[in-house]
């Protein structure tokens, strides 16, 4: 296994052992910092967090639950400070509230959950010559937005019947946004978050496209309908329609109003991290999480206008309401001798090429049966009617900013091969894939707005020392063992990293580093590991400083905010918090040089 600090460039350091430590655990050499935990005040007035008396007033001016994705954006003109945006998926109630009552949450628990939902925008500072950053509380820029902020509904479907609902009889105007996973960070200053499992926060679904996104029939387990009717479906059916799209949000502009963007689709967004073509237009790449569901790409047919002036800003808001919305299909070469253990096929890899199925284009719908409104309010049933190519899990979709290459991480599919359900194909080659692969595109003449591409995997994931898994060809007793790959982020030498989520080898969750080229292409080497319970999330790789999101940390079956199994991050007796860590070098050199 490695162990030398050697590596291609931007992955020189010590990899981190396989560990189960309740800990973040970072290479030799290497320190580490909170950025901010859960809790802690950012808004001009909120206090400062006190577990016993929280409130939904105080949360709503305090960093959110669940922190998933981060961007970190350039602010000019202040010193050593930039623009921290950050997801906050979900509430883990149990962990939260001390005594919490599951079947009868108060109305101020679920008023305080619906608070720690949402993104944080938070300026911070970086340490002088350090790789720590602390924020800045109560900066103009700070924002919270949550389950009951204000969205605007964009694009071709906006106003559609399928989208508006008593409170909104127009169809534009949303309240919140929920279980907001990976995102993706524009070229022209915005961020994208994608609403995720949004389908566990409304109850009583009955139509068959509840049921195709996962909408259960009876009561939810947070029980918010109790609440407020919009989560009840049988008073609200279309309610359900405005949540699991792709949200747009100046972080630069406090008073703008986030977007959901209807012409990228709605599905169990992961993320969405755009590519300009050569004359200017964002590709947008996304996976939709689920098994055996589909990945697909926008095109915008608008043209980025460089520059911040304001004219420039109100151009850009709007690139990604109009262009053609297209799904993945993948057709393997090694037709017949793909035997589901991951063994590999006689041509000695899993490759083969691809189409972009064209859905929607505005309001025009390539799919027969549909109209384009249906096309973007069920995008998983037009997938479905033109035969898309069922994954294991797509999580996170991202090109390549060196080479343009998109990789798609596919965390496990438990159930391929199963009772009933596809069996395995090419691209997802192992039956009950328990740990995930890493699928590397390369579209038609480097053209992002391709309709054809190449693919083969770049990692089938698992312990090395098993012949079904595959470490891009590199030398398997050479690298680290990864399992479970969701987060993809690229560093500034072209690296790719990847975080995990449910490492299925024992060891606790970590985030990754590998090279996609060169003679070192595939030797991959874990840079930290997270604590007990915890998932790595929202990598970012600057010069130097990686910053991670560590994710539900002490969620455990069993575990309570009484009983946690978790001491991270404060130590015991101290509720868990999930937080943002920055890792650095102690000698203030880049990272990994
Ligand atoms: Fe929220 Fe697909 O992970
Ligand atoms: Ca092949
Ligand atoms: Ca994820
Ligand atoms: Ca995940």
């Amino acid at each position: 296994r490695p162990g030398r600090a050697d590596g291609a460039r931007g992955l020189r350091f010590a990899p981190v052992a396989p560990n189960t430590d309740d800990k973040v655990t970072v290479p030799e050499g290497y320190a580490q910092s909170i950025v901010i935990r859960w809790g802690e005040p950012i808004l001009r007035g909120a206090p400062a967090f006190d577990p016993d008396r929280q409130s939904a007033k105080a949360q709503a001016g305090q960093f959110g639950y669940n922190n998933d994705f981060l961007s970190l954006l350039p602010l000019r003109g202040e010193h050593g400070r930039q623009v921290l945006v950050a997801n906050h998926e979900y509430t883990d109630e149990v962990l939260m509230f001390k005594g919490y009552d599951s079947e009868n949450p108060t109305r101020e628990q679920v008023e305080i959950a619906w608070a720690a939902h949402g993104l944080s925008v938070v300026v911070v500072q970086e340490e002088h010559r350090s790789g720590k950053l602390s924020p800045v509380t109560r900066h103009p820029l700070n924002r919270r937005l949550t389950a009951t902020s204000e969205f605007e509904l964009t694009g071709p479907a906006a106003g559609s019947e399928l989208l508006r609902t008593s409170a909104d009889r127009f169809g534009r105007t949303v309240l919140g946004t929920l279980n907001n996973c990976a995102g993706g960070t524009t070229p022209w200053g915005t961020i994208l978050s994608g609403e995720e499992n949004f389908n566990q926060y409304f109850a009583n679904g009955s139509s068959a496209t509840d049921k195709r996104y996962g909408v259960g029939s009876g009561a939810t387990e947070r029980k918010w309908e109790r609440f407020d009717r919009r989560f009840d479906l049988k008073q609200e059916p279309n309610e359900v329609h405005r949540h699991g799209w792709v949200v747009e949000l100046d972080p630069y502009d406090p008073d703008s109003m986030p977007a959901k963007r209807t012409a990228l689709g709605r599905f169990k967004h992961e993320a969405a991290q755009p590519r300009l073509t050569d004359d200017g237009r964002p590709v947008v790449y996304m996976g939709d999480d689920e098994r055996f569901d589909y990945f697909y790409k926008f095109v915008s047919s608008k043209r980025m206008k460089k520059g911040s002036s304001r004219a420039a800003r109100e151009h850009n808001r709007t690139l990604l309401d109009e262009g053609t919305l297209y799904v993945a299909k993948l057709t393997g070469d090694s037709p017949g001798e793909i035997d589901g253990t991951g063994k590999l096929p006689n041509d000695g890899e899993f490759d083969g090429s691809g189409v972009w199925i064209p859905l929607a284009t505005g309001d025009v719908s390539h799919v027969p049966g549909m109209t384009a409104e249906e096309v973007y309010v069920f995008t998983r049933l037009a997938g479905d009617k033109v035969g898309a190519t069922k994954m294991d899990r797509p999580e996170d979709v991202e090109p390549s900013p060196r080479t343009g290459r998109v990789y798609v991480a596919l965390t496990n599919n438990s159930k391929r091969g199963t009772d009933g359900n596809p069996g395995v194909d090419e691209a997802n080659p192992r039956n009950s894939n328990k740990h995930g692969q890493v699928l590397e595109l390369a579209e038609h003449w480097d053209d992002p707005t391709s309709d054809g591409f190449a693919w083969r995997l770049f990692l089938v994931a698992g312990d090395p020392d098993d012949p079904a898994t595959y470490y891009a060809g590199y030398p398997k007793d050479k690298v680290s063992p990864i399992s479970c790959p969701d987060n993809i982020a690229f560093d500034p030498y072209g690296n790719l990293w990847l975080s995990t989520d449910g490492n299925a080898l024992g060891n606790h969750d970590g985030l990754f580093g590998v090279a996609t080229h060169g003679e070192r292409r595939g030797e991959l080497k874990q840079f930290l590991t997270v604590p007990t319970g915890a998932e790595t999330c929202g990598p970012i790789i600057q010069d130097r400083r990686v910053l991670v999101a560590v994710q539900h940390p002490g969620e455990v079956d069993g575990a309570s905010a009484e009983k946690p199994a978790s001491a991270w991050p404060d130590g015991p007796g101290k509720p868990v918090r999930p937080s943002v860590v920055a890792v650095y070098r102690k000698d203030g050199r880049d990272i990994g040089a």
